[in-house]
C-alpha cells in the first residue's frame, strides 16, 4: 500500500509525465497540424482519459491484483489476452522510448562537452540514428534492466521527485523566455489557432486520443496496478483529475516552448523533415542562443528529462517482467533479463532506423493503446460487478452523485467511440506501414 495519498498521486504523476509530454506531444502536434490537435488532445484527456484512469484505479483497487491476474480473477480466461496486449504494448513502447532516452543523454553530454550545435538539424540526424544511437539505447536498457532486476524503486523515485519539479521550473522559464523572441507570434498561431477542417479529421481525432492515453499511461495496466495498492478511502475521481491536470500542463507548457522557438529561430524546414525531432531540434537551438547560461540550463534540462524517462522505462519493463514472474514463475532476475533482452533487441532496430521507430510508435503508441483502452472500458463497464460502487467508495458526496453518469459514459459512449477510433488507427497504421 501507499504510505500516503500524496505518495500515490506523485507515483501516478511520475508514471504519466515523461517523454510522452515533452517529446511525443510536440511531435504529434507538429504532425497533426497544430492547434486543432491540441484542442482535441485536451478534450480526449478529460472526456475519455480521466474516466478510463478512474476505471483502471477501480479495477485495481477491487481486485488487489496486477493486470493479467485482475482480468482473470474477475473475467475468467477470455480476458487474459487483453492482459497480454498490455504486456506487448509496454514491451514495444519501452523499446523505442529507451532509444529516445538515449538521445536525451546524448544532448546532455553535448552541453557538457562542446556546447549546443549551430546546425541543430544535422546534429539531430547524427544523434538519432546509427551506431551511437544504438550504443546509448543499449546503455539505457542496461540501466533499466538493472533496476527491474534489483527491484529498487526508492532511489530512482526519490531522484525523480526532486528532479521533476526542477524540470517543470526550467520548462516554465523557457516558455517565458520563448515569449520574448521576435517571431514567436507565428509559433503561437500554429499552436493555438485551430482550423475547423482539422478538427473534423478522423485521423487527427484518433491521433489526439492515442496521445492522451499514451501520456496518461492508461491502456497498459499500469494505473490498474497502482490502484491495487489503494485503500477504500481514496477519492479515485479526484486523484485521476489531479494526475491528468498535471500531465496536461506539462505537455502544454512544452508546446509553449517548442513552437515559438521553431518559428522564431526559423527551424520549420528542419522540423518538417523530421517531426519526431521537433523537441531535439528546437531546444538545443534555444540553449545555443542563450550562450553560456544555455549550456547550464540545457544540461540540467536534459539530465532531468533523462531521469524522468528512466522512471517510465523502468515501470514499462516492470509490466513485462511482472507477468514473467507471476504467470511463468520465473525468478525476478530471469524475468528482468528476458524482458530487458527482448526490448533491447527490438530497440536496436529502432535506433538504427527512424522508420522502424516511427512504425513502432504507430503500432504500439497509436493503435495498441486505443485497443487497450477499448478493452478496459468493456471490462470495467460490462464485466466487473457494480463498477460504480467501487468508484463511489471514498468519493465525496458530490462526486458520488455523478458516478452513475461516469459509468454510463464508460458503458455506452466510450466503447463505440473507441471502436471507431481503433478502426481509424488500424487503417492509418496499415497505410503507413505499407507505404
Ligand atoms: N506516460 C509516459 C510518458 O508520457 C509513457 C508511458 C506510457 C508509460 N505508458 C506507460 C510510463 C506505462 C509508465 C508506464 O512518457
Amino acid at each position: 500500500m501507499f504510505g500516503s495519498r500524496a505518495g500515490f498521486v506523485m507515483a501516478a504523476v511520475g508514471s504519466a509525465v515523461g517523454l510522452g509530454n515533452m517529446w511525443r506531444f510536440p511531435y504529434r502536434t507538429a504532425e497533426g497540424g497544430g492547434a486543432a490537435f491540441v484542442l482535441l488532445y485536451l478534450a480526449m484527456t478529460f472526456l475519455i482519459g480521466v474516466p478510463m484512469m478512474v476505471a483502471e484505479f477501480g479495477v485495481g483497487r477491487r481486485t488487489r491484483l496486477s493486470s493479467v491476474g485482475a482480468l482473470r480473477a474477475v473475467g475468467g480466461g477470455v480476458w487474459v489476452p487483453l492482459g497480454y496486449l498490455f504486456v506487448l504494448t509496454s514491451l514495444l513502447i519501452v523499446a523505442y522510448l529507451s532509444v529516445i532516452t538515449g538521445w536525451t543523454i546524448r544532448y546532455a553530454l553535448d552541453g557538457l562537452v562542446a556546447g549546443y550545435s549551430a546546425t541543430p538539424g544535422a546534429r539531430y540526424d547524427e544523434v538519432s540514428t546509427g551506431s551511437t544511437a544504438v550504443l546509448f539505447h543499449v546503455l539505457v536498457m542496461g540501466v533499466t534492466t538493472g533496476i527491474v532486476w534489483l527491484g529498487v524503486k526508492k532511489g530512482i523515485e526519490r531522484a525523480s521527485l526532486i528532479l521533476m519539479p526542477i524540470l517543470f521550473l526550467i520548462l516554465i522559464s523557457l516558455a517565458v523566455w520563448a515569449a520574448t523572441l521576435d517571431g514567436a507570434g507565428s509559433g503561437y498561431a500554429f499552436y493555438l489557432t485551430p482550423s475547423l477542417s482539422a478538427l473534423m479529421d478522423p485521423v487527427v481525432i484518433q491521433g489526439a486520443a492515442s496521445q492522451a492515453f499514451f501520456s496518461l499511461s492508461v491502456g497498459m495496466g499500469i494505473m490498474l496496478t497502482y490502484g491495487s495498492y489503494l485503500s477504500g478511502k481514496e477519492n479515485l475521481v479526484r486523484e485521476a483529475v489531479i494526475v491528468s491536470l498535471a500531465d496536461f500542463s506539462v505537455a502544454f507548457i512544452a508546446g509553449l516552448v517548442v513552437f515559438p522557438v521553431i518559428f522564431a529561430l526559423g527551424l520549420s524546414d528542419e522540423v518538417t523533415e523530421s517531426t519526431m525531432g521537433a523537441l531535439f531540434i528546437s531546444l538545443p537551438s534555444a540553449f545555443g542562443e542563450m550562450g553560456a547560461i544555455g549550456r547550464v540550463v540545457g544540461v540540467s534540462f536534459f539530465v532531468a528529462l533523462a531521469l524522468a524517462s528512466i522512471t517510465s522505462t523502468v515501470s514499462l519493463l516492470e509490466v513485462v517482467g511482472a507477468v514473467g514472474i507471476d504467470e511463468f514463475k520465473f525468478t525476478r532476475r530471469t524475468a528482468a533479463l528476458l524482458a530487458g533482452a527482448l526490448a533491447t533487441v527490438i530497440g536496436v532496430l529502432a535506433a538504427m532506423s527512424g522508420d522502424v521507430l516511427g512504425v513502432l510508435d504507430k503500432v504500439a503508441g497509436e493503435f495498441f493503446v486505443v485497443v487497450g483502452v477499448l478493452g478496459m472500458s468493456l471490462f470495467f463497464g460490462w464485466r466487473m460487478t457494480e463498477p460504480g460502487g467501487e468508484v463511489a467508495a471514498g468519493a465525496s458526496p458530490g462526486i458520488a452523485r455523478s458516478v452513475p453518469a461516469l459509468v454510463f459514459l464508460i458503458r455506452y459512449i466510450i466503447p463505440p467511440v473507441l471502436a471507431v477510433l481503433a478502426w481509424v488507427a488500424f487503417r492509418d497504421m496499415v497505410n503507413t506501414v505499407a507505404g
